[in-house]
């Protein structure tokens, strides 16, 4: 038998320390489209994602929350998974960092690089960015924040184990010179190059010890493995490196691609480089560092409290729109920014109007003319050679720009298809075809030409918007694609029997969605916070009418008949006792007052209450309907004015 060709790629491996938001789905979505391409193509293809465990900031934010950080993750990581689920991603395989063969295999890999002398001990010292978990040189932390996030960097000083990084600068820029790609965008290799090999590579510091949530060190358990050597890792452990079975490991490895944020494409293409050629292991074909999805404000942050949730736009406007929608916006490699009303203008236009219509005009007119299946009588005519050669170079240009990862421009010219496919439409008039009887072969053979070539727009789109493919299949009565090759030839089925089904993609009323939309993405009110701003105003002048004043209490029972009530005799500072009754017996016995001084408000009208005559009122606060305190105001003295 022959063996199939291959193709292994990866995300990122996600800190699973918050939510995980739109620009997260924006890599992953990108991966899965590429893969579910290449396992169209036919190839054995293995799709990894994952997330990423250890390191201080978990460990941090597992302590504020009262957990253990694997507590603290588990529960993280099982929304990141049904996040997945929920966008159509097809990974072979989640690896968490935290799984036992992971741990394991990172620590051969570590004991490897230390016998054979690439890992030493040493002493640290140097400025560490803390969110980062990145130690810098004074030339790197210029105004002493840390280059890659902006913040303030803290000297630090650590015993510590260390890869010799610097070893390997010299095969590094060689490899990168002689592998055209390696690196993509292109212009991120100088990058590289220029501000981090050639100002010379350090050793890396590859242990900490200040933490605890980590890999321990082999050698001296105290330690726990650097977060990125840990993760960076996770490429080949999740494929059985350093266990008992690598099968795939050999299988699939080197990756095809590493797709990455720009973020980190230094770990990516300096550090895991050299880790690979340590092991003496191959180096991936391609590591591809894309842009940032940014808001028009700038970029997402939890604290602007700007993060866009993609739950809340996949059940808005399905799966499908929100992947078609991130691919097509911004182009690969670049910056974009995401908007609501980009979103449901693409959605409107893109979806709605040209493919949705597309669709549904053609399964109504074979509907209509023919009662849902073409005629084998059909007669070709002008304009069939222009919308099959307009098929050819859809397919052709989709699969030069899907294997190039240029997501947004394959999209675009499949897009250039759809339309022409609707132009087509308006050249050939059906209707007026339908209208003579002796035009009913062209009629049919136009209705072929459309079920055809909506047919390969099926294939083009399907590892983009996998769902949309199987519905607008089903209504043309074709099973789900299983082989891209069926993109490229027209023709290739006989007829069509239509089934028309749901509209694929309704049209949104722009205005009153994104009002709808706005509310659905603010963040929860607290209740509290509304009930206080609900309150109404008062003027000062208001307010100071309001006589509030520290009083003794000289004397205090229980009002009889009157469970609720207790019956006060107050010194409020003037040598004549007052008389106050307060609805608080429930909570406090007359021995837990007396004694105490309390604030009273002092010029409310005197009240009759059960027969005693009630002269102000005590401050109390009420923490549930259940639960009143009062509040103390011991060691001032009776007849002092609270203002
Ligand atoms: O960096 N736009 O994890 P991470 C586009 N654990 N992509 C974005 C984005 C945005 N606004 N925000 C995040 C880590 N990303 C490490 C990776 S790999 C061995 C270890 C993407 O959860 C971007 O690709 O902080 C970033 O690199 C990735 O999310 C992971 O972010
Ligand atoms: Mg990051």
């Amino acid at each position: 038998m022959e063996n199939k060709k291959t193709y292994y790629i990866t995300t990122p491996i996600y800190y699973p320390s918050d939510k995980l938001h739109i620009g997260h789905t924006y890599s992953t979505v990108a991966a899965d489209a590429a893969a579910r391409y290449k396992r169209l193509q036919g190839f054995d293809t293995f799709f990894l994602t994952g997330t990423d465990e250890h390191g201080q900031k978990i460990e941090d934010k597992a302590k504020e929350a009262g957990v253990t950080p694997k507590e603290y993750v588990d529960q993280i990581v099982a929304g990141i998974k049904d996040l997945w689920k929920l966008m159509n991603i097809s990974n072979d395989k989640f690896i968490r960092t935290t799984d036992g063969y992971h741990e394991k295999a990172v620590q051969k890999i570590f004991q490897k690089m230390y016998d054979k002398g690439d890992i030493y001990k040493g002493y640290y010292e140097g400025l560490y960015c803390k969110p980062c978990e990145s130690f810098w040189t004074e030339t790197q932390a210029v105004g002493g924040v840390c280059p890659d996030c902006g913040r303030p960097v803290n000297p630090a000083r650590e015993e510590a184990y260390f890869f010799r990084l610097s070893n390997y600068a010299d095969r590094l820029v060689e490899y990168y010179e002689s592998h055209p790609g390696f690196i993509e965008p292109q212009s991120r290799q100088n990058e590289m190059i220029n501000n981090f090999i050639k100002p010379g590579l350090q050793d890396l510091c590859v242990s900490r010890s200040s933490f605890k949530w980590g890999i321990p060190v082999p050698v001296e358990p105290e330690h726990v493995i650097y977060v990125w050597l840990d993760a960076l890792t996770n490429y080949i452990t999740a494929l059985g490196f350093g266990s008992e079975d690598d099968s795939l490991y050999r299988k699939f490895w080197p990756a095809d691609v590493h797709l990455i944020g720009k973020d980190i494409i230094r770990f990516h293409t300096i550090y895991w480089p050299a880790f690979l050629m340590s092991l003496e292991e191959p180096l991936p074909e391609k590591v591809y560092g894309h842009g940032w999805v940014l808001l028009e404000g700038g970029k997402m942050s939890k604290s602007k409290g700007n993060v866009v949730d993609p739950v809340i736009l996949a059940e808005r406007y399905g799966v499908d729109a929100l992947r078609y929608y991130l691919l097509r916006e911004i182009a690969f490699g670049s910056d974009g920014v995401f908007s609501n009303e980009n979103l449901i203008n693409r959605i409107n236009s893109d979806l709605a109007n040209d493919l949705g219509n597309l669709l549904s005009r053609t399964v109504a007119m074979v509907e209509k003319y023919f009662g849902g299946t073409i005629p084998a009588d059909r007669a070709a005519g002008d304009f069939d050679d222009a919308l099959e050669a307009a098929a050819a170079q859809a397919k052709a240009q989709a699969e030069a720009n899907l294997d190039a990862l240029n997501f947004s421009v394959a999209l675009t010219e499949i897009w250039k298809f759809v339309s022409r496919t609707n132009k087509y439409i308006d050249e050939t008039a059906p209707w007026l075809l339908a209208k003579d009887p002796a035009q009913a072969p062209r009629l049919a053979d136009v209705m072929y030409h459309l079920c055809e070539s909506i047919r390969i727009i099926s294939v083009l789109i399907a590892p983009f918007m996998p769902e949309t493919a199987v519905k607008i299949r089903t209504q043309l009565g074709l099973a789900p694609v299983t082989d891209w090759a069926e993109s490229g030839e027209f023709g290739k089925e006989a007829t069509y029997t239509v089934q028309k089904g749901e509209i694929i993609f309704p049209r949104i009323d722009l205005e009153k969605e994104l009002e709808a939309l706005a509310q659905a993405q603010k963040a929860p009110e607290n209740p509290l916070k509304e009930e206080i701003e609900g309150v109404a105003k008062i003027a000062y002048d208001d307010f100071a009418k309001v006589d509030l004043r520290v009083m003794k209490v000289l004397a205090c029972e229980p009002v009889p008949k009157a469970d609720k009530l207790l019956k006060l005799t107050l010194d409020d500072g003037t040598g004549a006792p007052r008389t106050v009754v307060s609805g608080i017996a429930k909570w406090y016995q007359p021995a837990d007052l007396t004694g105490h001084s309390v604030i009273v408000v002092t010029n409310l009208e005197p009240r009759m209450l059960r027969g005693v005559e009630s002269r102000g009122m005590v401050l109390s606060a009420e923490i549930s309907k259940e639960e009143i305190k009062v509040l103390f105001a011991d060691g001032i003295p009776a007849g002092s004015k609270l203002s």
